[in-house]
């Protein structure tokens, strides 16, 4: 079979390597825990399912507007009134399928062959191969454990040049669940505006963010430099709706009717009954979401505690449901990287974890903590014995 010299270029997704490798296992009778997940271990709220049977009863099943059904669209502007207190229009948004898509069409819509995209490291696996399949230049900017994955104005300005079009920020951060304050966005922001540089905000986790620390968001920043930023939300993790595929942008109105125009000449809406379940969800009640950070906050210290007891180098994240640590100490000649590692403990433990190498960072491991407190504590105590062998 001939396929596109663009597609042999494109590396397959480590997460679903792991995945599979843990399968295999599994179907040999092995039991598997997974610490590898992305997503969190809660139900979506009845309310919201309520809504979509709801819609499917009524026969709210048919093709919507590509850029979503017109009280979705609203929900999305308001939802960064009510948490962030920006004004925003029905119009600056349009809903896709998950945080994915939106972040997929904008890459499309914003880079030319050749462009460079500022992407600091370690980042979200899907960021190199969506810049690969625009045509751009993926330019990583490593930053380290001891200033908690941060990247500074410093680091960009050391990595822009006059191709320099797109910088892909994260906060809360997939892999590290590290958070910018909002002085430190502030200050970014306003770095890149000076070089032109177009900011792509990926908040997908913006609702996890523990307490005292606070989500920081450039929804201001937008409010007053449409043309600059784009930011990206999903109801995948703050509100355990992955499987819906609901995600939106908030964006300047010509970058929405640009990323209209890709999703309508390829996937076209996002099903139907989903969109109206969102719509419910948007405008309820948030409270699920304070009941599950509870849960999660609980976790990460567990999970830091057992980790960093290993004399393991690894930030205390305030958001989203990962620890990253630094682990390249223990590597041995028969797992020399991340991903010999991780097989090596899936073997031995039975545990899968996602290599760092799969974000750009081959010193460190990523664990998922979107497990309950006992089998959290259980995988960590065999995967640090593995480690200490
Ligand atoms: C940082 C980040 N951005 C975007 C996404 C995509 O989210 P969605 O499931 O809404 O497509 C993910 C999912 O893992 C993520 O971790």
């Amino acid at each position: 079979m001939r396929i596109s010299d663009r597609l042999s270029r494109l590396k397959p997704s480590a997460t679903l390597a792991v995945n599979t490798k843990a399968q295999e296992l599994r179907a040999q009778g092995r039991e598997i825990v997974s610490l590898a997940v992305g997503q969190p271990d809660f139900g979506t709220p009845k309310h919201v399912s309520d809504a979509a049977k709801a819609a499917l009863d009524e026969g709210f099943t048919r093709y919507t507007p590509v850029p979503g059904i017109p009280e979705l669209r609203e929900a999305v502007a308001a939802y960064y009134g009510r948490f962030y207190g920006a004004t925003a229009k029905a119009d600056n948004a349009i809903v896709s399928n998950g945080g994915k898509q939106v972040l997929y069409n904008l890459l499309m819509a914003l880079v030319n062959p050749g462009d460079e995209v500022l992407v600091p490291a370690p980042y979200w696996v899907s960021y190199p191969a969506m810049i690969e399949l625009a045509e751009g230049r993926c330019v990583t900017v490593p930053t380290d454990a001891e200033h908690d994955f941060l990247v500074t104005v410093e680091q960009l300005e050391a990595a822009r040049t006059d191709r320099t079009r797109v910088l892909i920020l994260n906060s809360p951060s997939n892999p590290t669940g590290c958070c910018y304050t909002q002085d430190q966005l502030d200050q970014i922001a306003q770095w890149a505006l000076k070089h032109d540089v177009f900011i792509i905000s990926d908040e997908v986790y913006d609702r996890l963010v523990y307490a005292p620390a606070k989500p920081a968001t450039l929804a201001k920043f937008w409010e007053t430099h449409p043309e600059s930023c784009a930011l990206v939300g999903a109801l995948s993790k703050s509100f355990c709706m992955t499987g819906w595929r609901i995600g939106w942008a908030l964006a300047a109105d010509d970058l929405v009717k640009a990323m209209g125009k890709i999703q309508g000449q390829s996937t076209s809406n996002v099903s139907s009954f989903s969109q109206k379940a969102a719509t419910v969800a948007l405008n309820g009640s948030w409270d699920i979401v304070d009941e599950m950070k509870v849960a999660f906050l609980r976790r990460r210290d567990i999970a830091h505690e057992i980790i960093t007891s290993w004399g393991a180098v690894c930030p205390k994240p305030d958001g989203a449901f990962y620890l990253f640590p630094v682990l390249d100490r223990f590597y041995t000649d028969d797992a020399p990287d991340s991903a010999t590692m991780c097989t090596k403990i899936l073997e031995q433990a039975g545990v899968a974890l996602v290599p760092g190498s799969a974000f750009g960072d081959d010193r460190c491991i990523r664990f998922s903590y979107a497990v309950d407190d006992d089998t959290l504590r259980s995988a960590l105590e065999a995967v640090g014995n593995v480690l200490m062998k």
